[in-house]
């Protein structure tokens, strides 16, 4: 992780109104973001809200999901140049949650992650094997090809790669230190070139302040993608102060 900065992002999911922005002064407050970049996502409704003030404090906005398309007759979605006009800086594409609850394929995120290319976002794609793929000693080959798929040709200094084992996410389970160092230096050896080495790889499902330390420490993992645990500007601030 030397010669990479930590990036520790917070994927707020469908939770978050405006009442809940003083999220921000409490994360702040307790948080040491000096030696590690810290992105936070909620939903698109809060976006202009929470960037006026996260940009206070040297913090990044990001969304959870942008269209394909730049722009046109498209009912309910929100493009990358929408969420660059807003003020995101990131974007995450192919969560495990919209691969299956709206049927997205690598094809989808990879158009995904080249719209978010194309307005100057960085897009975050997630990629993750099931419970039964990694029983069964496929969740190599698994996370390999959705990754395949899911990249647009790009250079991975263009974009970060979050591993979110599927079975790991808000349920409680964590993949060990092993597990998660092993399939990050996997992803890793996959990209081509310098840019490997630049490329940041987050670990994320059920990342808290007790489990971080350790994850943190693998040498391939570079960060995490937080999604229960960064509802709580204090477990947050914690899991930031162990990266840094
Ligand atoms: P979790 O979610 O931390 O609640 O498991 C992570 C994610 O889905 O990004």
């Amino acid at each position: 992780m030397a010669q990479r900065r930590p990036l520790i992002a917070g994927n707020w999911k469908m939770h978050g109104l405006k009442a809940d922005t003083g999220w921000v002064e409490a994360f702040a407050a307790a948080a040491d973001t000096g030696a590690c970049d810290v992105l936070v996502c909620p939903p698109f409704t809060l976006l202009e809200t929470m960037g006026g003030l996260l940009s206070r404090h040297g913090l990044a906005l990001g969304a959870q999901n942008c269209a394909e398309e730049a722009e046109g007759a498209f009912t309910g979605d929100v493009s990358a140049a929408m969420l660059a006009d807003a003020g995101c800086s990131h974007v995450i594409v192919g969560h495990s949650e919209r691969r299956e609850g709206h049927a997205e394929s690598d094809a989808l995120v990879r158009r995904k992650a080249l719209a978010a290319i194309e307005a100057g976002l960085v897009p975050v794609i997630c990629v993750g094997e099931h419970r039964a793929e990694r029983e069964s000693g496929q969740a190599v080959e698994t996370v390999l090809a959705q990754l395949a798929g899911s990249l647009p040709d790009i250079s991975a200094t263009q974009l970060v790669v979050a591993y979110e084992p599927v079975w790991a996410i808000g349920t409680g389970l964590t993949a060990g230190p092993e597990e998660a160092q092993a399939m990050h230096a996997a992803i890793r050896a996959a990209f081509p070139g310098a840019d490997r080495d630049r490329l940041r790889i987050l670990y994320g499902g059920s990342v808290k302040p007790g489990n971080a330390a350790a994850l943190m420490a693998c040498p391939d993992v570079d960060g995490a993608l937080v999604g229960g645990a960064s509802l709580d500007p204090d477990a947050f601030a914690q899991i930031v102060n162990l990266a840094s």
